[in-house]
């Protein structure tokens, strides 16, 4: 993928664009609603300052629009949040032919699509992705949502944008550690489409932001392809969950009062690596790969154990995790790489031999 390249992934029922040169296919979508309901968008206060100004630069006829720029974070998914932007939308004149722009990471994309989706029961959005995990992976797919009480994702819906533009550009002046945070999803898709997709990343390590237009590429077609055979998350796209069941919880926990947070990337690598343990222990994957998949995680991420007086709060935050079904844990894990499998039952003790394998591994 060069930089003049424009690409459009056409397998979900909305067009996803990638390339640098979006601007006027970025036009076409909102021209009509600068006659029609109005443009609304929503930014944080980094995306508001770095990459705000760059969409009027290149769109001046949307110089007399503000963007409503919530404070950056996890903790802005919080319903607080969302109630102070219904007033805005309402005090601001929004109707329901109205579009709402999404500027940001997977924070602004997730409210913003859940805004968009209560605001007068549904009005239309596009998500322009601003960071690496909103590129190759929030931005697209249609799930929306916000926490309660810290738990991630309890209030939500499936709710698609009517375009996705993806800009790599943007990237330029992401920081360092949520450039690196991209890299679970697009581990992870990697891991689970084996074959090339595998082969390309064992080989690299932190890449120039000219190959990262490759990487996001190959990830979000990936995504494309598995969320158009199961839009409503029942069947296949579970697979998508590989590190996330154990992921959300440690992202949860570490961002309770009084601890460092985790970024969401940071989680999900982390899960991944007690999730190819629980693989090998329970759908037969090799020993091997589970050992490439955490030498490559490691490559980009210093893991951090858990310590033994947590163990209980996570359990009890994998019990607020939507994978749950009775009796048992529900997980997504990984025959071999190139091969998941979901709705795998996990035990209790399972799940904390695989703590203790991070912690192991975390000091390996
Ligand atoms: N809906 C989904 O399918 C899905 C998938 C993956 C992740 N998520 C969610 O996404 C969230 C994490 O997304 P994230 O990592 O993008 O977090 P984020 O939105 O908080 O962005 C990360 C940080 O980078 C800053 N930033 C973003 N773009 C920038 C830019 N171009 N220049 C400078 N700074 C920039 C933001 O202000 C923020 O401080 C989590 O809440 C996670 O649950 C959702």
């Amino acid at each position: 993928v060069k930089r003049n390249d424009i690409i459009k992934i056409d397998s979900l029922s909305y067009p996803v664009y990638l390339g640098d040169e979006l601007w006027d296919k970025i036009r076409e979508y909102l021209q009509p609603f600068l006659l029609r309901g109005g443009i609304f968008f929503l930014t944080d206060e980094n995306t508001d300052k770095f990459c705000f100004p760059a969409l009027l630069k290149y769109l001046p006829e949307l110089s007399t629009y503000r963007s409503f720029s919530i404070k950056p974070g996890e903790s802005s998914k919080e319903p607080a949040v969302m109630e102070s932007l219904w007033k805005w939308l309402t005090e601001s004149g929004a109707v329901r032919d109205s579009l709402l722009v999404n500027l940001g990471g997977g924070v602004v994309s997730d409210l913003g699509g859940f805004l968009a989706s209560t605001f007068k029961r549904g009005m239309p959005y596009i998500n322009i992705p601003t960071s690496l995990v909103g590129q190759a992976d929030a931005a697209v797919g249609g799930k929306t949502g916000i926490n309660l009480s810290g738990n991630k994702n309890q209030a939500g819906a499936f709710y698609d944008p009517a375009a996705v533009f993806i800009i790599p550009g943007f990237l330029e002046t992401l920081p360092e550690d949520h450039f690196r945070s991209g890299f679970a999803e697009i581990i992870k898709s990697a891991a689970l489409a084996g074959n090339e997709p595998w082969k390309q990343l064992r080989r690299i390590t932190i890449p120039e932001i000219n190959n990262i237009r490759d990487l996001i590429y190959e990830t979000v077609k990936i995504k494309c392809s598995i969320v158009s055979q199961d839009p409503f998350d029942r069947s296949v796209r579970k697979m998508l969950n590989f590190g996330h069941t154990t992921g959300h919880a440690l992202e949860s926990l570490h961002n309770q009062l009084g601890m460092r947070g985790m970024l969401h990337g940071e989680a999900v690598a982390t899960g991944m690596v007690c999730e190819s343990f629980l693989s090998s222990e329970i759908t037969g994957l090799p020993v091997s790969e589970s050992e490439e998949i955490i030498s490559v995680i490691k490559r980009f991420f210093r893991l951090q154990p858990v310590k033994e007086e947590d163990f209980n709060e996570l359990m009890r935050l994998m019990d607020h995790d939507k994978k749950r079904t009775a009796g048992s844990y529900n997980f997504s894990l990984l025959e071999s790489i190139g091969k998941p499998r979901i709705n795998c039952p996990v035990d209790l003790n399972n799940i904390l031999r695989s703590f203790r394998f991070l912690n192991k591994m975390s000091q390996a």
